[in-house]
């Protein structure tokens, strides 16, 4: 057992400052239990928490650290960047550039810069709203698109993690909730709702409910449908975006959304994100358009420098190793889990993948729930203890780095031995 003194007195300490002790719930470990790790530092694939314990990084910040924590290039441009000035509240070069090299990878015509995946997906959704002139939104169990209150009915993440159907506080009456991947089931509700439609919201491909890949047309065919009763199509590329490849998910089923949500690595690992989609649409946001939209500190120079380093880095070398990576891990997994009989697929979108604990694929969020979920709390304590870091929660995505090694590789190996007994040994009643 790894000593976690540290991390807990401070986790005491921020429950009696910051509810639940953390600043976004699955961070507190709800769904698996134990002391959350408090970090002190992070460098590559490697973090360090506060009790000096090492840890393979296999959560890459929710995605952003694509290339690993602290890359020097982003460091540096980050630090360039403060030193002319945290923010000006005016335009800044550095906002062009990163919105063209986003414009560039993407068939977005223009992008607006944000602060965070919740803002682009809300931001998004009261321009296909204002556009259109209907309020109705279509959004999928198990996809979380951050904690807009429209979208927040049968979400994933933290949502799915500790159990929350929906949260109080939020209205519902716009939001019409379909299962993932299925086509008839959306084609139903613009049959029932042909006029009151204003969009269809998806994740590109699903990482919130674990990881999901949408079926062979699904994006597609929601595009189709969509426009078919005059609705637009949102896809949400957050988690996606340039994680799955160069133009993310776009580059991997070149569905072009109406509207299209970034963040995560768009940002560097700095609080920005964006989101674009077609021009005629895009001119409906204020000041040229009616739709209001603002931000004190969006395009902040600092987050648009670490943005812009993050995606240079992004080449067609960084996506083979991510693949790699990704390929990599999913073998492990799949020998280890294997060796111990444990019924298991490994769900895998591109470059993200999770692992469900039943026979066979799942395809949306009720495959998901039906899985052996109490096995993940075991397999997760095992790893950490053993010194890798995982999503603590099953409903999430694991996310390489090009940062990994072999000796991390190695390292992971060793740590599932002990953590694919422990899926094996536990029970339901736990
Ligand atoms: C697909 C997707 N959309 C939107 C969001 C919300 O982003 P943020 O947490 O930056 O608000 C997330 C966050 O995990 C996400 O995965």
């Amino acid at each position: 057992m790894k000593t976690m003194t540290r991390s807990s007195d401070l986790f005491s300490q921020a429950r009696e400052l910051i509810p639940g002790g953390v600043n976004s719930p699955v961070r507190a470990f709800g769904s698996v239990g134990g002391t959350p790790l408090f970090i002190d530092s992070a460098k590559g694939s490697h973090l360090r928490d506060v009790d000096g314990n090492e840890y393979v990084d296999l959560v890459s910040s929710w995605g952003p650290m694509l290339h690993g924590n602290a890359h020097p290039a982003i460091v540096e441009a980050v630090q360039e960047a403060a030193t002319k000035g945290l923010s000006f509240g005016a335009p800044t070069a550095a906002e062009n550039s990163l919105a063209k090299e986003i414009i560039g990878r993407t068939a977005v015509d223009e992008v607006r810069m944000v602060n965070s995946g919740t803002e682009a997906t809300m931001s998004a959704v009261r321009l296909a709203r204002g556009f259109t002139g209907r309020s109705t939104v279509v959004k999928f169990a198990g996809c979380y698109h951050g904690h807009v209150d429209s979208l927040l009915v049968s979400a994933g993440s933290g949502v799915a993690t500790f159990g929350l159907p929906d949260s109080p506080g939020v209205t519902q009456s716009d939001t019409i909730v379909v299962p993932y991947n299925d086509l008839d089931a959306v084609r139903d509700v613009f049959e029932k709702h042909p006029d009151d439609i204003a969009c269809v919201i998806a994740e590109a491909a699903a990482g919130n409910m674990g990881t999901v890949a949408p079926h062979e047309g699904f994006n597609a065919g929601l595009k189709e449908i969509a426009h078919k009763y005059g609705a637009l199509l949102i896809l949400d590329e957050v988690m996606t975006g340039f994680r799955t490849s160069h133009k993310g998910w776009y580059g991997v089923d070149g569905v072009a959304g109406d509207l299209v949500t970034f963040g995560k690595v768009v940002s560097g690992g700095l609080p920005a994100a964006a989101f674009g989609g077609r021009r005629d649409i895009m001119s409906y946001l204020a000041p040229e358009g009616p739709v209001y939209q603002a931000g004190t500190l969006s395009g902040n120079p600092v987050a648009m420098a670490a943005g812009l380093a993050s995606l240079r880095l992004a080449d067609e070398k960084c996506y083979e190793t991510i693949r790699a990576n990704a390929d990599r891990l999913e073998n492990l997994l799949h020998e280890a889990l294997e060796r111990e009989g444990v019924a298991h697929h490994i769900q895998r979108a591109s470059t993200f993948l999770s692992v469900r604990f039943a026979e066979g694929e799942g395809h949306n969020f009720a495959d998901m729930q039906a899985a052996d979920t109490f096995r993940y709390a075991p397999f997760f304590h095992e790893l950490l203890d053993n010194g890798v870091y995982t999503a603590p929660s099953p409903f999430e995505t694991w996310f390489v780095s090009t940062a990994l090694t072999d000796e991390d590789f190695s390292r992971i190996e060793s740590a599932l031995r002990p953590a694919a007994k422990a899926a094996a040994a536990a029970t339901k009643e736990g």
